[in-house]
């Protein structure tokens, strides 16, 4: 089901909403629905760019305005052992001190963070935030940047010398305008293939540069089959088509080897852009063998450094694509003809200038990205599959079921969770949070009550030491059942 007639307003994000179970329908669940709902409009808001613009959404007025679940009171289960009726009343500071929030090495005790990005940091990457001040164009900076790009190369498991990464300073996001800016071109086609929220963005990004974003869309849970997706791409001629490969809305995994696939057979001239925020460092990426032209991600999600830096595989097909412009680039910030000869001279070790680059996020980068490169990609794709499997199989025993229902549609660094009938996301996460553990709320609009996600991503699953999912596993039951007594169920 192509879509490519120009949606009204906030169109697009609707969808045939997945056939539920019936729920029980509390007075409670409707007032967080609409608690959720005006998050969620918060949250979306960007995505109509029409004039006149809505108010503005800045990440303080979501947070501001939004009640629960993302920023409920952090209050500990008092899990010390009874005091001898002798001994004076706990104080509230008896009971901070023996909570959950276990004291990870050097860092001050919190709760785990498991949401799908940003992620717990191991100690050595945070650490090296603290770096001295130092110029970007000194050679010790040159030197860990350079290092650090030839990392990324690595982390994408590409020697092509017709590739380059790229190392920006932004979020995830700014790939998406890297993208719509430099390899599309005003009334250009574009082919997003729909799994969630995330390609709603990416579509409405292209738009904003004036392209055409034509939605492949599948059901919640679901993605677009091989079928759809070959036949679109035999009806128009697309300049490029995007993939997210793990939608974090959802937790579907796309199987990108098979798109690039099908791609390069019936439309060899596309570009194959994926956008793997949420897969890079966790799920398998061949650049070169898959024959993909742009992988875009953020660094505060498997690649376990903090947020703030974008992060780029580019193919040389692409730099190509970008050099045969009609029209220059349709942004300075991100234009490819301002960063490519940054991140060439300092990948020779030569300083460079276009703007200044995040040094200390530098340093953290370079010290998650040694850690990760250290070892075969394969063996950290391996953990992420093993532990995915165990969450996965505490969830069914749990008696509960996620969105993506089928196995090859289930991403392996998060899962997202439908709630047992009669439960909304509200209920749930703050007894979650009490056990020590963070979870997130859902995301996908059309169901955003009825779901928790679970990140399980870098640090907690690669570091041994870490007991993060079998903590995690036993705060969500517990906390299940502790929300089906307080209703009844
Ligand atoms: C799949 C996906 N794409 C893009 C983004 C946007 O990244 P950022 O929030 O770092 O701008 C996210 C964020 O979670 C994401 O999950």
């Amino acid at each position: 089901m192509v879509n490519s007639s120009p949606p009204p307003p906030g169109s697009h994000l609707r969808h045939t909403p997945r056939a539920l179970p019936s729920r029980a329908d509390p007075s409670e669940t409707l007032a967080s629905a609409r608690t959720t709902a005006e998050r969620l409009s918060l949250i979306s808001r960007h995505l109509d760019q029409r004039l006149p613009l809505p108010e503005l959404n800045t990440p303080f007025s979501t947070e501001r305005n939004s009640q629960v679940p993302d920023d409920i009171e952090y209050k500990p289960l008092d899990r010390s052992p009874t005091p001898p009726s002798s001994d004076p009343p706990a104080t509230s500071h008896h009971r901070q001190s023996s909570s959950p929030a276990v004291k990870m090495s050097a860092q001050a005790p919190h709760p785990t963070l498991l949401i799908p990005g940003p992620i717990e940091f191991d100690d050595a990457v945070l650490q090296s935030m603290g770096h001295y001040a130092e110029s970007h164009v000194a050679p010790g900076f040159v030197k860990t940047f350079g290092e650090t790009l030839t990392m990324v190369r690595k982390l994408f498991q590409s020697t092509n010398p017709s590739a380059q990464p790229f190392v920006v300073s932004g979020s995830g996001t700014l790939g998406w305008d890297f993208v719509a800016a430099n390899l599309v071109e005003k009334d250009e086609d574009a082919l997003v293939l729909h799994t969630g929220y995330f390609a709603d963005s990416f579509a409405s990004c292209l738009e904003t540069y004036g392209a055409n974003a034509t939605q492949l869309k599948a059901p919640i849970g679901e993605r677009p089959s091989f079928e759809q997706i070959e036949q679109a791409l035999k009806e128009k001629s697309y300049k490029v088509i995007t993939i997210t490969h793990v939608d974090t809305s959802t937790g579907v995994l796309s199987d990108i080897k098979r798109v690039a696939e099908i791609v390069r057979r019936v439309s060899p001239d596309t570009l194959v852009v994926v956008d793997g925020v949420c897969s890079v460092g966790c799920e398998e990426i061949a650049f070169d063998e898959w024959d993909l032209d742009v992988v875009l991600t953020a660094s505060q999600k498997a690649i376990g450094c903090p947020p703030g830096l974008s992060i780029l595989m580019v193919s040389g097909r692409a730099i190509e694509t970008f050099k045969a412009r009609k029209t220059p680039p349709s942004s300075y910030y991100s234009s490819m003809a301002n960063w490519l000869p940054i991140m060439q001279n300092y990948e020779n070790l030569k300083p460079s200038y276009f703007a200044t680059p995040p040094t200390q996020l530098v340093h953290a980068l370079h010290t998650t990205l040694s850690q990760i490169t250290a070892r075969p990609m394969q063996e950290r794709f391996d953990l992420h599959t093993a532990a995915s499997n165990r969450v996965k199989a505490a969830i069914a025993g749990l008696g509960l079921t996620q969105l993506a229902s089928k196995p090859e549609n289930q991403a392996h660094a998060m899962t997202a969770i439908w709630l047992p009938e009669g439960l909304a996301a509200p209920d749930v996460l703050p007894g979650i949070l009490k056990r020590g553990v963070i979870f997130a709320g859902g995301l996908h609009k059309e169901v955003a009550t009825k779901y928790i996600r679970f990140g399980h991503m870098g640090v907690s699953i690669t570091d041994p030491a870490r007991t993060d999912i079998t903590k995690a596993i036993a705060a969500l039951q517990e906390a299940i059942t502790e929300a089906k007594q307080a209703k009844g169920l």
